[in-house]
């Protein structure tokens, strides 16, 4: 089945006086449980691209289904819903609230669900904190902890609602390489469960990690090699 299909995609910035072409025509079929790398010179439209698969911004112009269903048709509030229920995100920075706890980083998506249960809100945070080995860690504050932990508990945010597909911008930029290695370890272990990644990267090291390898180019999709079978087809 196929998770994600964009079909003649297109994304314009109009700036002061230059209009920018992030994205142009870009075609790209992800099915379930394939784990995809998007690379390319700085600039060139990764993040833009992620940002549309992930709802987090509509294209300019072309069709974009997500689980087969047109995204463009939702409204607002069921975009943020099909957001919440379908992707988790992980970005460079980590992007933890600094405020919350290690426990409440990862509670809180759960919290934009209507009645959730509080007590299985603790249960279902501590169970994805254990899958990151982060259980030692739960009352701390981001600032206590490395950048490898942040990124883990990172993961552990993106995996609370359980989402088909795990959506990551350079998850590994800001990482020594012994934290990048856990941390694509942790990618790894998601990908044999047979959620979809979709990683933009732009170290060869991580590509190889994934089954299928994107290039981007000046917001064109110039390459596409797949380089290993699906692990589990939905
Ligand atoms: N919000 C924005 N407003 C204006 N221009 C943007 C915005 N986001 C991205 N761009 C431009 O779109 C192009 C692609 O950016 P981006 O997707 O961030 O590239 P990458 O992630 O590959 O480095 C760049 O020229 C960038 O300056
Ligand atoms: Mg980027």
């Amino acid at each position: 089945m196929n998770i994600i299909e964009l079909n003649g995609i297109d994304k314009n910035f109009q700036g002061d006086e230059l209009k920018t072409l992030a994205l142009s025509g870009i075609n790209l079929t992800i099915k379930q449980g394939e784990y995809v790398s998007v690379s390319g010179p700085s600039g060139c439209g990764k993040s833009t691209l992620l940002s549309i698969l992930g709802m987090l911004d509509t294209p300019s112009a072309g069709l974009y289904k997500l689980s087969g269903h047109d995204v463009s048709s939702l409204t607002r509030d069921q975009r943020a819903t099909a957001r919440c229920e379908n992707i988790g995100f992980v970005f460079q920075s980590f992007n933890l609230i600094s405020d919350l706890s290690v426990e409440e980083n990862v509670i809180l998506p759960l919290t934009y669900q209507d009645n959730y249960p509080a007590k299985i809100a603790i249960e279902r945070a501590r169970e994805v904190l254990a899958q990151v080995d982060m259980s030692h860690r739960l009352k701390h504050f981001p600032s206590a902890l490395s950048g490898g932990q942040q990124q883990r508990v990172a993961i552990a945010r993106a995996l609370v609602n359980d989402p088909k597909l795990i959506l990551a911008d350079e998850p590994t930029g800001n990482l020594d390489s012994k934290n990048a290695g856990i941390v694509l370890d942790l990618f790894d272990n998601l990908h044999q469960q047979g959620r979809t990644i979709c990683m933009v990267t732009h170290d060869p090291r991580t590509c190889e990690r994934a089954s299928r390898q994107i290039d981007i180019f000046d917001g064109q999709l110039v390459g596409d090699r797949i380089t290993a079978p699906v692990a589990i087809s939905a």
